[in-house]
């Protein structure tokens, strides 16, 4: 299967609310390899500017994948005028979008599926989760946190994702606990020590980083970044190692190994 990018136009076959203005888009996968937990794709809705429209493309990790029906899901949390454009889609018209882009899981762990994991969401960090779950054949719990427990996905819609999960919201409202994703992740890891995979804010992943550093278990985290051209150009996303070296998200990441990415530098 063809590994390079490419940017072409994709069919729109469903769009479905799972949540509070969250939504998942379902178009015609073009070729590439969307398998690989993490690898992201570029998405346009919209022409060209000047006519009030974003400069840039949209970047968003693929959600799930079924190679066969060739269906390709992104989950999107509308936060301004390029996911409204997105949730203005309907089934029938066609979107731009530019990948598979960047390095997921599998360049990191190649035998991924096999890995006991603990998985750790926070908020919209919820989408390159299920394509990891999807696949994986190893004991697996997803922790999912939200700010806001009005704004965690529909439940039913997750227990479909994951078979074991805790949902969490620092105001305990809605189906989930009350309190931060962290809590229950070192209460598991206290009675089993696993790897961990997150995506999220950049406070949720700087601070796994000590975590797993704590108790010894290898740390991956899909991190999110400025993203101008997503082809390793433009430096807009480069990142610092604790070696001194810099990483650009968009080609070596966004999934990187949390034990050497310097969460104090940009
Ligand atoms: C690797 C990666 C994976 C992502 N995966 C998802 C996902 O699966 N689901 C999801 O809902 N969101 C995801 N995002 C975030 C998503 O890209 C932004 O929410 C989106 O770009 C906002 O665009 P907007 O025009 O609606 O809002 P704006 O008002 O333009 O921006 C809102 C916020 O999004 C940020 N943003 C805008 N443009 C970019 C850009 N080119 N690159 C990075 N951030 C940008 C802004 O800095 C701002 O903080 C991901 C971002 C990155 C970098
Ligand atoms: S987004 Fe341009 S180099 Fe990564």
């Amino acid at each position: 299967m063809t590994d390079a990018p490419t940017i072409t136009q994709a069919p729109v076959l469903a769009l479905t609310w799972r949540g509070q203005n969250l939504f998942q888009l379902t178009i015609l996968a073009p070729p590439g390899d969307w398998g690989d937990p993490g690898r992201l794709a570029k998405l346009r809705a919209w022409g060209q500017p000047p006519a009030g429209q974003p400069l840039l493309d949209r970047p968003f990790s693929v959600h799930r994948y079924r190679p066969g029906a060739r269906e390709l899901d992104f989950l999107i949390r509308v936060v301004g005028p390029g996911t409204q454009a997105l949730a203005q889609l309907r089934p029938g018209q066609t979107l731009q979008i530019t990948g598979p882009l960047g390095q997921g899981l599998r360049r990191l762990q190649p035998d991924f599926p096999q890995t006991p994991l603990y998985l750790v969401a926070g908020g919209v960090g919820l989408a390159p989760q299920a394509n990891l779950l999807d696949q994986l054949q190893a004991p697996a719990h997803l922790f999912y946190g939200e700010r806001r427990g009005q704004a965690l996905i529909d439940h039913d819609y997750l227990a479909g994702l994951a078979p074991n999960f805790t949902a969490i919201s620092e105001d305990g409202l809605g189906y989930g606990q009350k309190g931060q994703v962290t809590e229950p992740l070192l209460a598991a890891l206290n009675q089993e020590r696993r790897a961990i995979f997150a995506c999220g804010p950049p406070g949720l992943l700087t601070a796994l980083a000590p975590v797993a550093r704590t108790y010894k278990v290898p740390y991956w985290a899909s991190v999110e970044a400025f993203l101008a051209c997503g082809l390793g150009v433009c430096l807009s996303c480069s990142r610092a190692l604790t070696d001194g070296s810099r990483i650009r998200l968009c080609q070596d990441g966004p999934v990187v190994d949390g034990l050497t990415l310097d969460w104090g530098k940009p």
